[in-house]
């Protein structure tokens, strides 16, 4: 489908950061923004880039009372020769569509999501940061937009785009990060919307982490919601645990978001040859094994971070320190790998980069 292209003129455009180191994730965007409408029958129609704006909804949309919302979150990189890369971004294109389907939202063919952010990016691609670890995020968004009451799947549908740069996520080198195990709180429950980059799941989570915050924790470790026993993610992001030399990660159950670089690191950790296992693996295990002295490394994985050391976790008012807090052999080395990956200066051999032509 054809998208139609409306490019900001000099009175629109948006004020550069001028210092890259400064960036504050999320809160410098680029001058143009993607918008599509999509009506049932029809399809989706009225294509276009057009300057960054306000979006006019009216109140009764059915996002704002039903939460009927998807989003994804990925970036672009730019490489040494200026060349630009995305990666594996058929991935959050394809968790895009699988959201849709769980929320009984429209799908948007791969090709399409890969053409418009192509046509995107042409337009701002000086908004990408020169400096490796910082890239463009971009935001994909789907909210339902028909003006109705009553809880039914909409009619009506917006999907946008917009996108921004953001700095290294670790200037200074990693921060191993202290987190806090609730199993008073849940994110999710299989058979519910976990496994769905919703809006709901973030809004479900906000409570336990502000709790987590003020007890002085960066992040919340989520157990299951029927038994409080089972570790399911950590923040926002999958959650790895080495036991002597095995990489062990919680099976994609059906509460846990699949994680694109979750995926990424299984598959560099079974390339390496390492001991990879998906099994369910309960928090009293985690402890245990943090008390032996077995629990070697315990990491996040996700878009924003790529690797995120835990130091130390707190359960049931106990402080437990993996391995005096220092960042693990192997964190290190998938972030390295993956970073390197991602900014050209490693070779991939699985096929993950896509250099963006314009
Ligand atoms: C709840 C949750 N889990 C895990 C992840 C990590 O996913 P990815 O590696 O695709 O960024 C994210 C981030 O998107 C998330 O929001």
């Amino acid at each position: 489908m054809e998208i139609k292209i409306q490019p900001a003129t000099a009175g629109q455009r948006r004020t550069k950061p001028a210092d890259e180191s400064k960036l504050v994730f999320g809160k410098t965007f680029s001058d143009h923004m993607f918008i599509t409408k999509y009506q049932s029958g029809r399809g989706w129609q009225d294509a276009r880039i057009a300057p960054y704006e306000n979006l006019s909804l009216d109140p009764a949309a059915m996002v704002l009372h039903y939460g009927q919302g998807i989003f994804e979150g990925l970036k672009a990189y730019r490489w040494h020769n200026g060349d630009i890369y995305l990666f594996r971004p058929e991935k959050n294109m394809e968790r895009l569509n699988r959201s849709a389907r769980r929320m009984c939202m429209p799908e948007i063919d791969v090709p399409w999501q890969m053409e418009i952010l192509a046509a995107l990016l042409k337009l701002d691609v000086d908004w990408i940061p020169h400096s490796v670890g910082s890239s463009l995020y971009i935001r994909p968004t789907m909210i339902a937009s028909e003006p109705a009451l009553g809880v039914r799947p909409a009619q009506e549908y917006l999907y946008y785009i917009i996108t921004g740069p953001v700095g290294a996520y670790y200037p200074e080198g990693f921060n191993p990060v202290r987190i806090y195990v609730t199993d008073e709180f849940t994110r999710a429950v299989r058979g519910g919307v976990g496994e769905a980059k919703t809006m709901a799941n973030y809004a479900a989570s906000l409570f336990a982490a502000e709790m987590a915050k003020k007890k002085g924790y960066t992040q919340v470790l989520w157990l299951d919601a029927v038994e409080r026993a089972w570790v399911e993610e950590v923040g926002t992001m999958n959650i790895f645990f080495r036991i002597d030399d095995q990489l062990i990660t919680p099976p994609l159950s059906g509460s846990i978001l699949p994680g694109i670089t979750r995926d990424s690191v299984l598959e560099l950790a079974r390339h390496w040859g390492l001991p990879v296992s998906e099994r369910p693996i309960k928090i009293d295990e985690v402890i245990a094994t943090i008390r032996s002295g077995k629990m070697r490394e315990i990491f996040g994985t996700g878009t924003a971070a790529v690797i995120s050391p835990v130091g130390e976790i707190c359960y049931k008012d106990q402080l437990y320190r993996i391995q005096d807090g220092a960042v693990g052999e192997w964190s290190q080395k998938f972030y390295d790998e993956i970073l390197g990956i991602q900014y050209g200066e490693k070779i991939d051999p699985f096929g993950w980069i896509r250099k963006v032509t314009f």
